[in-house]
């Protein structure tokens, strides 16, 4: 009698799973893309076996809010040195002048590695439209197919400078649209009046509604209290019932409204199923900047619209650019950041905290949610943590030990020296995140 080996894709062995009881570990076989089998232990073999001595596996995270064009552009033309919203725009301003889709795809390339070894799989990008040329558009939607083996890019199509400011913005935004950006963003903080607000909010979603794309705004970033558009956004969503179908970023205003509108808006922001995403590290850093002492925490109250049954997930926002001079796309550092500024770390938030870049993230992102999870049958995009459990994972941060990517091991840690490597191109290639261009202040 022959006894038949099950032969796998790869196998990781001895793990911990987010959402199983942590007393235990697990084996998780993997065949072409997908989870073939959990169980406590798997016979057989993987063509690549990984023990994962007892350490935490997760779903692999999201980056809900991102601005990949301008990555690792800091300090050209030059460092912001008051580290305002402000200097940052002008800075931008002058760099834009000579913005070329090479030059956005050549640094996209090298700080995407940096986002893969960090576990990050899943990236919404804005990509800005008040540009006639319309080049970070064209480029980002390059880079969507370019990077396809790494990373799911989604690209929102973002009037920066707003929609309703000048009479050509809106036909950019349509535009946009048509070149391939998947979600159609918004700004309306940053029109001229209130009235404006409202009507870009309206344009964005009949543009939304007229190309079938889900919304994904900026909306109410600013520590202004009567910043009051994200009602105006929920009324438009269920005006053209696209309930679940919007995001609405930063929104560091609500930090600062009134409890008394807090409580009139909370029911209305979950009926119209709108997922809000907190940018921890740099809502901390460039808001509250009109304040003196006591300094306002110009961050979305993220635990509050959890309690109110609001989903909301995180972005990263920015790294190396001319409004946030740290970062190296690690969505850990973001949630870290988050959980300290809300205060959510009691012994039950920790373990619910991951959700933020993972789960949470997902229903928004909505694209393949039903393929998500460490789960038979999904696909494996998966990412062995550097802890044993949720807390482990946020007490010590740095990178994961090992990316997995629909069903292939596409990053690695374990190395000598806190090597990171990623394969890439059929090879694998080591990541160099270290900042060689930095030049000390004079
Ligand atoms: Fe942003």
């Amino acid at each position: 009698m022959s006894v038949v080996v099950e032969k796998y894709d790869l196998v990781i062995r001895n793990t911990r799973i987010r959402g199983r009881p942590y007393d235990k570990t697990f084996d998780i076989a993997i065949v072409n893309d997908r989870i073939e089998d959990i169980k406590e232990h798997i016979n057989g073999h993987g063509e690549v076996e990984i023990d994962a001595k007892g350490r935490l596996v997760s779903p692999a995270f999201f980056n809900m809010h991102h601005h990949l064009d301008s990555v690792l552009t800091i300090g050209d033309p030059k460092y912001n040195e008051s580290g305002t919203l402000w200097e940052g725009i002008a800075i931008w301003a002058e760099y834009k002048k000579k913005i070329t889709e090479e030059d956005i795809l050549r640094r996209v390339e090298e700080y995407i590695k940096w986002h893969v070894a960090y576990g990050t799989l899943f990236i919404r990008t804005h990509a800005d439209t008040t540009e006639k040329t319309l080049t970070t558009v064209k480029a980002l939607v390059k880079a969507r197919e370019l990077f396809k083996d790494l990373v799911d890019i989604q690209v929102t199509a973002f009037p920066q400078d707003g929609i309703m400011t000048e009479p050509e913005n809106a036909e950019y935004l349509r535009k946009a649209v048509e070149l391939g950006a998947d979600n159609v963003g918004m700004i309306p903080h940053n029109e001229y009046t209130r009235e404006d607000a409202v009507k870009s909010i309206e344009v964005a979603f009949k543009i939304a509604k007229e190309y079938d794309r889900d919304i994904d705004g900026h909306v109410d970033e600013t520590d202004d209290p009567i910043s009051r558009n994200l009602e105006v956004v929920a009324k438009y969503t269920l005006k053209y019932g696209w309930q679940g179908r919007v995001t609405a970023g930063h929104v560091t205003a609500s930090h600062s409204w009134d409890p008394a509108y807090r409580y009139r808006i909370m029911p209305l922001i979950r009926k119209a199923g709108i997922t809000i995403i907190a940018n921890p590290l740099i809502n901390i850093y460039l808001q509250g900047r009109f304040d003196f002492y006591p300094k306002r925490r110009g961050m979305a109250p993220i635990k509050l619209y959890l309690e109110n049954g609001i989903n909301v997930a995180l972005g990263h926002d920015c790294v190396l650019d001319p409004w946030y001079p740290l970062g190296v796309g690690d969505m850990l550092q973001a949630l870290f950041m988050a959980i300290h500024v809300d205060q959510m770390m009691g012994w039950s938030d920790l373990f619910k905290a991951l959700d933020l870049i993972t789960y949470n993230a997902a229903k928004a992102w909505r694209k393949g949610y039903e393929d998500y999870g460490v789960e038979k049958g999904k696909k494996a995009n998966l990412v062995i943590l550097n802890g044993l459990t949720d807390v482990d994972v946020l007490r010590i941060l740095g990178p994961p030990l090992y990316v997995i990517r629909n069903g292939k091991l596409i990053a690695d840690n374990t190395g000598p020296e806190r090597q990171l490597k990623v394969f890439y191109k059929g090879k694998w290639e080591v990541v160099d995140t270290y900042f060689h261009r930095a030049t000390q202040p004079r």
